[in-house]
């Protein structure tokens, strides 16, 4: 979950690599490095700390050179330390790495290497790798080759850029699962994480798969396999413009993107209608259909089960991707698995992606980036079309996962014309629900910011969306919040009531509405503060986040737009970042 970024060409990479990282930022923040190569040597500068900390203390902006690397660090091991930030280098300093990734069998490699005399400054699993490259260059090799001699010694998920000074007229990348794409621009050659970091230079792109590898020059990159066997590579245009991976005068990401979300659901049913209608139809024939996704993708899924069951007669399960590896032994090629991601980096999904093709199961997927690896392993992929989300706490690309899941409901009934109307009309009350809502919402997360808790509870479809509203509350306000069928808190949960807690009770007047508002009552009752939202008040409210009127089965999209708010203002009011919450990142590419 880290972010890396190589840039070779005719200008100064120094402020390339630190525009590039602090678009990067949004994959892990815990500190950041960049190494260049200037006229003589590799100068390699980095630190602990958030990157514009950094930049300043270390004057990044100002490296010279032509050529070089950078480093954003979500820690997976080592602790948050200078000496544990990237870029690594070699006992001799003449190669540094970046990485992005786990390499899995880094401690036996670490103690044949320090047998050999290596040593280390950093307790990461990276740092093996400029020395194992040390030892290639020791043997006479190049540094290609001994990029490629290395990469069949690692086990694990990589994307790594080498910067070798003996070669300083190239950058070498290398990856296995973990992403790396290629920009090509008319001054200077680029790789990274993902293309936010150079959308404003070129929208020119070519993919790396897994066990390929690149060397960028200043003209351009060539592509190998680990064997060196070339492989040939199409150019590729991002449609995504550099201002949408801005903040557009907003204070923060979040609410900027939560405010694109009436557009961005109006994007998600731009869909070629033949495409989107066989994809609904392989769901809707498949003899079993698994849905696998993490956090708020999840909840999207658990909504679009409901869907699919009460709009299509579909039953589909639903299945959190870590956990779906556990069943994977069993899978048949007569099931189908469907993915939902935003990055479709998501290395829980991947490594069931990998399971269920390994049994001979189709894959399909719901994903926003295209390119992205999940989308490269689907046999059939549908997008969501809601452009770069940067906040680390899905908003936009939660209202359009959901949409997608509406549409693929109307499509299995043949009635794709028909919710593309409907939907669309519902996108036009997004806004109304902000604009009911936005000062409630502010003075609800001002009402608790003192409160440790709060319980999101609802029944049916509605269950979903209060486990979508207490994620967002834990996410970015760090509030121990818990999402739960209202009928089961009776069952336990009920012991945490007490005076004053705070209870969203997602009640609009569906199919659910009265149990869930006999549920209301039983914490009222033990003295919690019930927050109704939905589109009737209710006396026994204390507080009431008004919907607009819908027809019952789309009330979902409207609950979560106030519910990202409170979650949004919550953070605010507790001076939190609601984009960089900590120990977070926004792609979790490691298991
Ligand atoms: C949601 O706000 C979180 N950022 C997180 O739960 C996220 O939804 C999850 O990591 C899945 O990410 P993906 O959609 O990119 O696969």
């Amino acid at each position: 979950m880290c972010g890396i970024i190589g840039y070779i060409g005719v200008k100064s990479a120094g402020p390339i690599l630190l525009d590039g990282l602090r678009k990067l930022e949004y994959r892990g923040y815990d500190s950041v490095g960049m190494a260049t190569f200037e006229g003589s040597g590799i100068t390699l500068k980095k630190d602990a700390g958030r990157i514009d900390d950094v930049a300043k203390r270390e004057r990044l902006g100002d490296m010279q050179g032509n050529a070089g690397i950078g480093h954003t660090r979500w820690a997976t091991h080592g602790g948050v330390t200078k000496e544990n930030a990237h870029p690594h280098a070699s006992c001799d300093g003449q190669i540094v790495v970046v990485h992005n990734g786990i390499i899995e069998n880094y401690s036996e490699l670490r103690a044949a290497l320090a047998e050999r005399g290596h040593f280390f400054r950093s307790q990461t699993d990276t740092e093996v790798v400029p020395h194992l490259l040390e030892e290639e260059l020791r043997r006479g090799n190049g540094i290609e080759q001994a990029v490629r001699n290395v990469v069949k010694q690692l086990h694990g998920s990589f994307a790594l850029l080498v910067l070798c000074s003996r070669e300083p007229d190239k950058i070498v990348a290398a990856r296995r699962e973990s992403p790396l794409i290629i920009g090509l621009s008319d001054h200077g050659t680029f790789a990274a994480s993902d293309a936010t970091p150079f959308l404003g230079q070129t929208k020119h792109v070519a993919y790396l798969n897994d066990n390929e590898m690149a060397v960028l020059t200043r003209g351009g990159a060539a592509y190998f396999d680990f064997n060196g066997n070339p492989v040939r590579k199409e150019v590729a245009e991002i449609t995504w413009k550099a201002e949408q991976a801005t903040k557009g005068g907003h204070d923060y990401f979040m609410i900027k993107e939560i405010l694109e979300e009436p557009s961005a659901m109006r994007n998600a049913l731009l869909q070629d209608r033949k495409a989107f209608t066989e994809f609904a139809h392989e769901i809707a024939s498949a003899k079993k259909a698994m849905v696998i996704a993490c956090g708020t993708a999840r909840h999207s899924a658990i909504i679009g089960k409901h869907l699919l069951d009460r709009v299509a007669g579909k039953q589909v399960e639903v299945m959190i991707a870590s956990e779906f590896a556990y069943f994977a032994d069993n899978l048949t090629p007569d099931t189908l698995v469907v993915c939902v991601s935003q990055s479709g980096e998501t290395a829980d999904v991947l490594d069931g992606v990998r399971k269920a093709k390994a049994k001979g199961c189709r894959v399909l997927s719901i994903v926003n980036v295209v390119g992205s690896t999940l989308s490269r392993l689907s046999d059939r992929a549908v997008y969501l079309n809601c452009g770069p989300e940067v906040c680390v706490a899905a908003t936009k690309s939660f209202i359009n996962q959901v949409t997608v899941f509406y549409l693929l409901a109307y499509a299995m009934r043949g009635a794709f014309d028909e919710g593309v109307t409907e939907l669309t009309k519902v996108s036009e009350l997004l806004l109304k629900a902000f604009e009911l809502n936005d000062a409630r919402a502010k003075a609800i997360a001002e009402r608790f910011v003192k409160n440790g808790n709060a319980y999101y509870i609802g029944r049916g479809v509605n269950f979903a969306m209060a486990l979508e509203g207490a994620l967002k509350m834990k996410e970015i306000s760090y509030v121990h919040a818990e999402g739960m069928p209202a009928g089961e808190l009776k069952h336990g949960t009920l012991a945490l009531i007490e005076n004053g807690t705070p209870v969203f009770l997602l009640n609009p007047t569906d199919y659910t509405y009265y149990d869930t508002l006999s549920n209301g009552l039983e914490t009222k009752a033990r003295g919690a503060v019930l927050i109704g939202v939905g589109n009737k008040n209710n006396t026994a409210y204390d507080e009431f986040i008004e919907l607009p009127e819908v027809p019952e089965i789309f009330y979902p999209l409207l609950e979560a737009v106030p519910l990202q708010l409170v979650a949004y203002y919550a953070a605010v009011a507790r001076g939190r970042d609601p984009d960089r919450p900590r120990n977070l990142a926004k792609s979790v590419t490691v298991k």
